[in-house]
């Protein structure tokens, strides 16, 4: 599928890895002008280069989500290098592994701190920068099925993500009344470092190409369609 994005600025958190930096590069090859933000400085560069090489715009900031004023000034360098937001992924998430029983209060913070409150953070800046656009713009925030789904071994994942998505529910009530299409995207098990050690193994995951793929999907319907909410299932599971 090619969907003609160019000229628009999209934002990915997390991107230096996995899904996040999937997205990005589709976006790129769809003519997307990308800001990506992550903390690992090295993946971001090569990122950046590899999306360049699609004729647009790219560049990175190391951040950690979970610093407001570090996310800020990620929000305040895009506004000043393109302008303007058309579309923004919060991304960025990570999981403990511990029974609700033994997991660490450390364990627990760090959950909720990336992948809801980061996520809080990034919606809330790219929101009150697109609204006054008064255009067409969109905020997809990558959650999980494990917001509907508990997990034995992941209840602060768990937790983050049920928060991520009632915190979605609400964050497009406001943003439709601007013309802002915001869609939580669910998937099931994709294979990333995040599934590393996986007893399961990880052939029968999606991809993070299934992913943004669906993320382009999104971006193609007419300007009549919004999508609240879709789970991406790994089929036959
Ligand atoms: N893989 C799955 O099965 C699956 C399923 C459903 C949903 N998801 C969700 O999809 C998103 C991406 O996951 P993934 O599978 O691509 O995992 P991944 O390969 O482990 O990548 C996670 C990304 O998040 C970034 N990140 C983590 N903590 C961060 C922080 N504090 N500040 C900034 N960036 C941070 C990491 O970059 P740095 O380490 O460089 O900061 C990395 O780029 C997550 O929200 C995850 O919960 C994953």
């Amino acid at each position: 599928m090619k969907v003609d994005l160019k000229g628009k600025t999209a934002v990915i958190t997390g991107a230096s890895r996995g899904i996040g930096r999937e997205i990005a590069l589709t976006l790129a090859k769809n003519g997307a002008n990308v800001a990506v933000c992550a903390r690992n400085e090295e993946l971001l560069k090569t990122l950046v280069n590899e999306a360049e090489g699609f004729g647009v715009e790219a560049f990175y900031h190391v951040v950690d989500v979970r610093k407001r004023e570090q996310q800020e000034e990620f929000f305040e360098l895009i506004k000043e290098r393109f302008g303007r937001i058309d579309i923004c992924i919060p991304n960025a998430g990570r999981a403990a592994l511990a029974k609700p029983g033994e997991i660490t209060q450390e364990d627990w913070e760090l959950d909720i701190d990336t992948n809801l409150t980061g996520l809080f953070i990034s919606s809330q800046l790219a929101l009150n920068i697109m609204k006054p656009q008064k255009e067409e713009s969109y905020i997809f925030p990558i959650i999980s099925k494990a917001a509907t789904k508990s997990f034995l071994l992941r209840p602060s994942y768990c937790a983050s993500k049920a928060g991520a998505l009632a915190f979605t529910r609400s964050l497009s009530l406001e943003a439709k009344e601007s013309g802002i299409t915001v869609t939580s995207i669910l998937p099931a098990s994709v294979a990333t470092d995040f599934q590393k050690g996986n007893p399961a193994g990880m052939d029968w995951m999606l991809l993070p190409s299934d992913v943004a793929d669906t993320v382009l999907w999104l971006l193609s319907l007419s300007s009549r369609a919004a999508v609240d909410e879709i789970v991406i299932q790994n089929r036959g599971r």
